[in-house]
Parts: C-alpha cells; sequence; structure tokens
C-alpha cells in the first residue's frame, strides 16, 4: 500500500473514534440528568436494573410524576380529562380498607387539578333548593354561608330525609369553595363551565315533592309543577345544555315520583336516582345514570355490634304492603303482582314462626328507633319489592349490621361497579322465595362462621352509605362522586366515537 492510500483511512479511523467518543461522552450526560424531560431518569436505572418488571413498578408508583407515559396515558391525549386518576382512585379507593387515597386531599386545600371532577353548578334562585328548607339569605344572597357547620340549614327530618342526597351533594359542592373546611378532595365546584365535567342542577326535586306537590289555596298549578316547568326553560335557555344536548348535566331525582311531569324532557341527563322502577329505559338506564343509596332512617350502629349469638331473632320485616303513594300514570295492578303479592305471601308462610319478626306498619316516629333495635338483634333482614323495586329498609339494614336478604328481581344497587354485596347480602329470587319452606331453610343453614364473614364486610363498607356534612372519606357523597365521575368517562367515549365521521367539524376548521 502507497503513503498515499494510508492517509486517508488513519484519519477516517480517527475521526469515526473522535466521533464515538463525543457519542458516548453525550449519551452518559444525557442519561445522568434525571431531570431531563424526555429521558426520565428512572429509564436509566431501569435499563441498569435488567428491565425486571418488578423494578418497574415499584418505581412507576413512587415516581409516578416522572414517568408520564405510565402513570398516564390518556394525560398526553386530552390533558384536560382526569380519566386516569378515575380509574386509580375508583381501585385504590372503594375495594381498600385503606381509604387514604380516597381522602388524600383531607387536610389540604382542595384544588381544581387535584379533584378528580370539576363540577359547574348553576346559580338557581333559592325557591330551587335552600328556599324549599325554609332558608332566607340576605337580598340577592343564592347560596347560604356554609363555613360554620353548626349554622347551616337543616333539612327535614323523619321519612323525607331519605332522600335527601339532593342537600348533601350541593352542601359538598358550596364546601369545596370554603376555606378552612376539610373534606376528600373528590368534587370541585368550578366557576367557569366550559372548564367543567359535568353540571350540577341544584335543585332539591325529592323535598319539592314531598312537601309541595299539592295544591294550596287558589293555586292553579302546585309549587312542584311550577318550579318543574320553570327549571326546563332555564335549562334549555342555557348555552351549557345547548353544547352537550344536556348530556353532561347532573339531575338528583332520587324520590320515585319526583321530577315525574319533566324526566322525559330532561332525559338526556344524568340522573341520579333510587331504581329504574318508574323510569322507561330510554329516559333511564344503568348505561348512563348513577344509583345513590337511600338515607337510612336508624341510627347508625357504632362500637358494639352485636355477633351471632347476641342476634334472637333469625329474621326482620318491617313494612307496608303499600308503601309509597303511587301517582296516576302508574298501573296499580301490575305494582300490585309484583311487590306487594309477594310480601304478602311471604307474611303467610313467616308469620307463625318464632324466631321471626313479620309485621306490617309503616316506621314512623318513635317507629324509627324500635325497628333499629329490632334489626340490630336480628340476623337477617328482609327487603322485599314494595310499590318500587328498591327502600330505604336495605340501607336500614346495613347500619344495624343486620345481613340483608334481598328479594327483589329488579332492584338496582348502588356502586355495584365497585362493591360486590354478594359478599354481605343474600339475593333469593323472588319466585323462589314463596316456595313454602325455601327461605327458612335457606337462612337457617347459615352458620355462623358464614354468617360472621358477611358481618365482618358489612361492617367495612357501612361508612359507603353514609350521608354527613362536612363528607369524610369513603362515605355515600364521594362515591357518588366517583360514580359520577366513571359514567362521564363512559359518556365521553361514546361521543367521541360519534364524532369520528363528523365531517362537518373538519369542514368548519378549514373555512
Ligand atoms: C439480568 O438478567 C439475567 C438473565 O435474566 C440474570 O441472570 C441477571 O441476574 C440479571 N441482572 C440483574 C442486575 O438483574
Ligand atoms: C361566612 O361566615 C364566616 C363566619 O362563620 C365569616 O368569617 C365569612 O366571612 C362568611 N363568608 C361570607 C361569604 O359571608
Ligand atoms: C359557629 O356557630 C355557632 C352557633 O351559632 C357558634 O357558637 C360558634 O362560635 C361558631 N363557630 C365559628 C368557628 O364561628
Ligand atoms: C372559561 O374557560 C375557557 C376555557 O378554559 C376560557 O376560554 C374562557 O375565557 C373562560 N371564561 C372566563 C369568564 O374566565
Ligand atoms: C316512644 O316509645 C316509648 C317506649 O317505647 C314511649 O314511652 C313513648 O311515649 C313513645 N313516644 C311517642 C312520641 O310515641
Amino acid at each position: 500500500m502507497s503513503e498515499k492510500n494510508m492517509q486517508p483511512s488513519r484519519f477516517l479511523f480517527c475521526l469515526i473514534s473522535i466521533s464515538m467518543f463525543i457519542l458516548i461522552l453525550s449519551s452518559v450526560f444525557l442519561l445522568q440528568s434525571s431531570n431531563s424531560s424526555f429521558i426520565p431518569g428512572s429509564v436509566f436505572r431501569l435499563i441498569l436494573a435488567n428491565n425486571t418488571l418488578a423494578y418497574f413498578q415499584t418505581n412507576s408508583i413512587s415516581n409516578s410524576d416522572r414517568l408520564p407515559y405510565l402513570s398516564s396515558p390518556t394525560s398526553l391525549i386530552d390533558t384536560r380529562r382526569p380519566k386516569s386518576r378515575t380509574r386509580e382512585r375508583a381501585c385504590l379507593g372503594s375495594y381498600s380498607n385503606k381509604m387514604g387515597a380516597l381522602g388524600e386531599g383531607s387536610g389540604k386545600v382542595c384544588d381544581s387539578n387535584q379533584a378528580l371532577l370539576k363540577v359547574f353548578m348553576y346559580d338557581l334562585p333559592p325557591e330551587f333548593h335552600f328556599g324549599l328548607v325554609g332558608w332566607k339569605g340576605e337580598r340577592g344572597q343564592i347560596w347560604p354561608n356554609v363555613s360554620n357547620a353548626s349554622r347551616i340549614p337543616l333539612y327535614p327530618g323523619g321519612l323525607n330525609l331519605q332522600h335527601s342526597m339532593e342537600y348533601w351533594l350541593t352542601l359538598d359542592l358550596l364546601t369545596s369553595n370554603t376555606p378552612g373546611m376539610v373534606r376528600p378532595c373528590i368534587a370541585i365546584r368550578v366557576m367557569n363551565s366550559s372548564q367543567a365535567d359535568v353540571i350540577f342542577v341544584p335543585f332539591f326535586s325529592s323535598l319539592s315533592y314531598n312537601r309541595h306537590s299539592k295544591l294550596q289555596g287558589r293555586e292553579k298549578v302546585s309549587v312542584n309543577k311550577m318550579l318543574q316547568n320553570k327549571l326546563v326553560d332555564f335549562l334549555m335557555s342555557q348555552d351549557e345544555w345547548k353544547r352537550k344536548g344536556g348530556k353532561d348535566h347532573l339531575i338528583v331525582a332520587h324520590h320515585p315520583n319526583s321530577m315525574l311531569d319533566v324526566r322525559r324532557k330532561l332525559g338526556s341527563a344524568i340522573y341520579v336516582l333510587a331504581d329504574f322502577g318508574r323510569y322507561p329505559v330510554e329516559i333511564a338506564n344503568i348505561k348512563k345514570d348513577v344509583i345513590a343509596p337511600y338515607r337510612h332512617v336508624v341510627r347508625t350502629v357504632r362500637g358494639d355490634s352485636a355477633p351471632f349469638e347476641r342476634r334472637p331473632t333469625l329474621v326482620y320485616f318491617q313494612g307496608a304492603i303499600y308503601r309509597k303513594d303511587i301517582g296516576e300514570k302508574f298501573d296499580e295492578s301490575s305494582i300490585l303482582r309484583q311487590g306487594g303479592a309477594i310480601r304478602q305471601e311471604l307474611y303467610y308462610l313467616l308469620k307463625d314462626e318464632k324466631d321471626v319478626h313479620f309485621t306490617f306498619g309503616s316506621i314512623r316516629g318513635n317507629g324509627t328507633s324500635r325497628t333499629g333495635q329490632g334489626m340490630a338483634s336480628s340476623k337477617f333482614c328482609l327487603n322485599i319489592a314494595g310499590d318500587t323495586p328498591s327502600s330505604n329498609r336495605l340501607f336500614d339494614a346495613i347500619a344495624s349490621h343486620c345481613v340483608p336478604v334481598v328479594i327483589s328481581d329488579e332492584i338496582e344497587l348502588p356502586f355495584e361497579d365497585v362493591l360486590d354485596y354478594s359478599k354481605f347480602c343474600i339475593f333469593v329470587q323472588a319466585s323462589d322465595a314463596v316456595k313454602e319452606g325455601f327461605l327458612l331453610n335457606l337462612l337457617r343453614g347459615i352458620k355462623r362462621e358464614k354468617w360472621n364473614e358477611m358481618w365482618e364486610r358489612l361492617k367495612e363498607i357501612v361508612h359507603h352509605f353514609e350521608y354527613q356534612y362536612p363528607s369524610q372519606p369513603g362515605d355515600s357523597i364521594g362515591m357518588i362522586w366517583e360514580a359520577v365521575s366513571r359514567k362521564i368517562s363512559s359518556i365521553r367515549f361514546r361521543l367521541h366515537r360519534q364524532n369520528r365521521f363528523r365531517r362537518s367539524q373538519l369542514m368548519g376548521r378549514t373555512k
């Protein structure tokens, strides 16, 4: 080889060596800077650690903020949406006993980026909400001051309370903006509706039905009807409603007869309901609506809950054959066939048994505490379909740590996507329950050990069925907000799919 040929190849060798050196140097430098935004530090450690899954996982939890592509894949698509947080909280919060995940906001001030759900609430005049509980504000004041818990306006007691979630949810939103109030940071009220995940309609519809559905004096239209019609006029004129045709609106209509006159007109909204018994499926269904627990009327057993041996009554039932006044629009004979008839048949089957308490009569006033005592000293409490598939009796049983026996084929249960009711309830089909001996054989066959398992589970989940002010981690209010958040993401999913072939959007943008 000649000198002429040697020179260029040596030069090339040097060039390659130098550039290799620079490349190695720069990549080491790059990998070591842990806060580099496009190669997180944990990736570096991940490579060194041989890509073991265990390392990967522990790291991704503790350094979730450094692994954005792992902890929240959706954030790359739409940063405003809290989908990933929804999933995490739903799993952590509702299954485990460690309710810390739900309450992680307590103690700190809740801000809208931290909250699971951003809620815009219409400033409806007080006649729709706190006016109905007798509250009068200053001139022009729409909402009561909720910063002192002992001064909040009270909801009427007795059986009204069963459907009081309209009140607790509204209070919770007001509290979310009140400095110094400690509550779980799940829902937060935002003042700009374009930033909200859901639009809350603060109408106390159940109280309006319970208190104002009869004509007073010379009225031509009841207050309940008037308010519903006014509400429809109001909503139809709002940009918020027009934007998605009401699909992101949340309306609480827990009493089966509340919103009776306008439920069809507002049917695109998400309803918070007790069950679907009096709704056609196109207006309310489990796909879009949320089932909320009744507020129990008996007192929650705290501390000393009687064990198996100290519950002398095997089965407890107290109720009416006809539970609620039935609107004219419903077919009474079919209701009788479904509900009342089963109660009556069971009554004849069970009434002569020594360890069975089965009486008819509504529980008013003094009756409530007697019912509470009765349930708390019974092993099993019956929930039999009445004129509606659901009733507060299930939640009274849970509050009394009495294992519920559900005989209601059409019942919908609150939060069933995160709670497995079969772990603490017994379900019996109506057709089986009315067979002679079936129910008693079944319940007598459940021995102490099996019963204890259900009883222990009951004590773990009972706090999911409490309504209180201010809200506590894992209680009904938080559970409802979480359920709403899950509905919102599935509603959004359907909306986005519908948008796939909407060319008009594209055309509009290019013009
Ligand atoms: C890397 O993987 C190999 C084979 O799977 C294993 O023998 C070795 O111990 C691993 N090294 C580290 C640091 O985990
Ligand atoms: C609410 O009441 C508290 C005292 O209980 C008071 O400090 C606060 O200023 C009030 N807030 C409003 C908006 O009036
Ligand atoms: C809350 O209201 C009660 C009763 O009106 C009053 O006694 C108490 O001092 C108030 N607390 C605060 C922190 O303002
Ligand atoms: C509300 O939010 C939207 C989007 O974030 C923004 O464009 C708009 O200016 C906001 N409106 C007000 C009154 O702040
Ligand atoms: C409630 O029941 C108790 C005994 O159970 C009775 O002494 C009391 O008079 C009752 N009160 C009312 C208002 O009926």
